[in-house]
């Protein structure tokens, strides 16, 4: 259970993000939905979890890939919540493209999202972790950061970047208490991927359909809690990446 916990949820508003959200809210955390696009879709769910779930929610318009944007977020959430206990990095794009024709832009705008992204967050958060003697922080990665993907250069970098920062922030930061681990997704079905439901990959997957957000979040929900585990990565892929 999770009562009496912070969580600061990045992309929280839709998809896996906000199926993360509801979970950790139906364990008794507070959240805090940090989200860049739709303030109604991010007020929206702060309402659900409220009446759902008796929990505080709050939403806070952030661009993670904005160090000092980042700043001033996590500076509001601790005005707001007193703290933050749980981190997790969910926040994420594509800009797909051949290696031969990949526009510079694109490969710099996917890793500033995916990777400095989390890093910008985990940077700001962790005074806070190291106050409370504990956290814990939950990177989203992609079974594209561990397999590679024709078309994906610069995702799979991103997602490869987000396993080896969350290797090392949760060597850095284990005396502290606080662990950081990651869960890599398969394919789930959610607007990132409704392309994908006819594709070659999607027929290939050993459990024989798309994921779920819900079933990320699950996983998700079990790291938030679990003491003992850190440095790992979780794949939530119905056996594509095994
Ligand atoms: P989505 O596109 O539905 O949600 C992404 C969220 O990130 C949105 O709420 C969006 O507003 C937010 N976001 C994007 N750029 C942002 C920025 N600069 N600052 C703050 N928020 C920003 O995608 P989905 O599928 O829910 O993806 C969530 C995470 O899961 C992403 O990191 C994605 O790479 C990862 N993932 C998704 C998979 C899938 O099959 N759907 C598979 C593997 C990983």
């Amino acid at each position: 259970m999770l009562k009496g916990k912070v969580a600061l949820v990045t992309g929280g508003s839709r998809g896996i993000g906000a199926a993360v959200v509801r979970k950790l809210a139906s364990q008794g955390a507070d959240v805090a939905v940090v989200y860049a696009g739709s303030e109604e879709a991010a007020e929206a769910i702060c309402r659900e979890i409220r009446e759902e779930y008796g929990v505080k929610a709050g939403a806070y318009r952030c661009n993670v890939a904005d160090f000092a944007e980042v700043k001033q977020t996590v500076n509001q959430v601790k005005a707001d919540f007193g703290t933050v206990n749980i981190l997790v990095n969910n926040a994420g794009i594509t800009k797909d493209g051949l290696i031969a024709t990949m526009k510079e832009q694109d490969f710099d705008d996917v890793i500033s999202v995916n990777l400095k992204g989390a890093f910008n967050m985990i940077r700001h958060c962790t005074g806070l972790f190291i106050r409370n003697r504990g956290g814990s922080i939950i990177n989203i990665s992609s079974v594209t950061g561990i397999m590679g993907n024709a078309g994906q250069a610069n995702y799979a970098a991103s997602k490869a970047g987000v396993i080896g920062l969350t290797k090392s922030v949760a060597r850095e930061l284990a005396p502290r208490g606080v662990t950081c681990n990651a869960v890599a997704p398969g394919f789930i079905d959610t607007d990132m991927t409704k392309e994908l439901h006819d594709s070659p990959l999607a027929a290939s997957i050993p459990l024989g359909r798309m994921g779920k957000p819900e079933e990320v979040a699950e996983a998700v929900a079990y790291l938030a809690s679990a003491g003992y585990v850190t440095g790992t990565v979780i794949q939530v892929d119905g056996g594509i990446a095994m």
